[in-house]
């Protein structure tokens, strides 16, 4: 049996889906019942309305230990999607307890289960810092604690340490550091509303540039980690690295809508990360557009997808061809 975290969540979701379609029996953590109606959403979305009704959902959070302990009962395999992504600097303290405390939670009732095999979703923001004679980002790449991080890097990197602390005590871990996730549904928050921020006319693009990946890459990927018994690595899991503009582009000509038309330098994104944390302390609202995004629209890092490529033979779904193809599912139902 498969415990999943972070079903209600994009990647868990679609995860739910592939290892249902695979003929997997799975459990999965659910905080309210309201989320798991996005998730039903998407099953109903491809059809699998049976598919859905075989999930096994228990209510749990990885902050509280008794009810991880009641989903742990008779697992052998976990997959970890569960996080809190944020990159507003109210939440550095909510980030520490989800990410890393929760994960210290799962790794170690993991352990004390005896469970066979652990995925942890991490992320690139993981990933080490390029030195100056360094181009690509590998897994090899060194993290530099002397560089500024997001919290959000800090937390799945503290997440990563976690994962290590258990592989050495016995538990077979394997990490996938994934770029920016593309997929359907979950179009309200994260990743899912770069397709609904265009959709509504989003007017600047920047010059940055980061890994993109289909969601649908990612949970094949991890499911053939499980299944080949591979532990005791991280993979990056990067479809192409693409530019700001290019895919922002990409995505209004799909969408049919205005592409956004004003070129936002430096300056501006500075200035408007400044004026949003003003309009936020003024009016106690959360942040909408930190530092640590503005500073990574701007960023021009390159990712290597080297290291799955070649250790499971896999090719990825090519953006383009893919942001296509989710486009006609946010337009019937974003
Ligand atoms: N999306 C991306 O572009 C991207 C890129 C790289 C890595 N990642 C990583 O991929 C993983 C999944 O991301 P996602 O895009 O699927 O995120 P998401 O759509 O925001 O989903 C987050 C999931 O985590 C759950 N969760 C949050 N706090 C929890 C807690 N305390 N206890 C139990 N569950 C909790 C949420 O449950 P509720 O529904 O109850 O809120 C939701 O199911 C994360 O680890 C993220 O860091 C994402």
């Amino acid at each position: 049996m498969n415990l999943v975290t972070g079903g209600t969540g994009l990647v868990g979701a679609h995860l739910l889906l592939h290892l249902l379609q695979n003929g997997e029996k799975v459990k999965a953590l659910f905080r309210t019942e309201n989320s798991i109606i996005k998730t039903k959403k998407l099953f109903n979305q491809f059809n699998q309305n049976d598919l859905f009704h075989q999930i096994e959902w228990v209510e749990g959070d990885v902050n509280n230990i008794p009810s991880l302990e009641i989903a742990f009962e008779n697992i052998s395999t976990v997959y970890h999607c569960a996080a809190l992504i944020s990159f507003d600097s109210k939440d550095e303290a909510l980030l520490r307890k989800v990410n890393i405390e929760g994960t210290a939670n799962m790794v170690n009732l993991a352990l004390a289960f005896g469970v066979n095999s652990f995925c942890y979703v991490s992320s690139i923001a993981a990933l080490g810092d390029l030195s100056e004679n360094e181009t690509i980002i590998t897994e090899e790449t060194e993290w530099n604690p002397e560089k500024p991080h997001s919290d959000y890097a800090l937390s799945k990197y503290g997440a990563e340490m976690e994962i290590w602390r258990a592989q050495q005590e016995g538990l077979n871990c394997v990490i996938v550091n994934p770029g920016v996730i593309l997929g359907s549904g979950f179009w309200d928050k994260g990743s899912g509303e770069i397709f609904t921020k265009i959709a509504n006319g989003l007017p600047f693009y920047t010059k940055g540039s980061t890994g993109f990946v289909a969601v649908e890459d990612v949970v094949k990927i991890m499911y053939i980690l499980q299944k080949e018994n591979i532990s005791g690595e991280r993979f990056t899991i990067v479809g192409e690295n693409i530019n700001f503009h290019t895919i922002s582009f990409t995505i209004a000509e799909c969408l049919k809508v205005k592409r956004p038309f004003f070129y936002a330098k430096p300056f501006f994104t500075g200035l408007y990360w400044r004026l949003d944390w003003i309009f936020a302390e003024l009016f106690f609202q959360p942040r909408r557009f930190s530092r640590a995004t503005a500073k990574s629209l701007h960023s021009t890092d390159f990712y290597s997808n080297k290291k799955i490529k070649d250790k499971l033979n896999y090719s990825f779904l090519p953006i383009k061809e893919y942001c296509s193809s989710i486009s006609s599912f946010y337009s019937k139902n974003g």
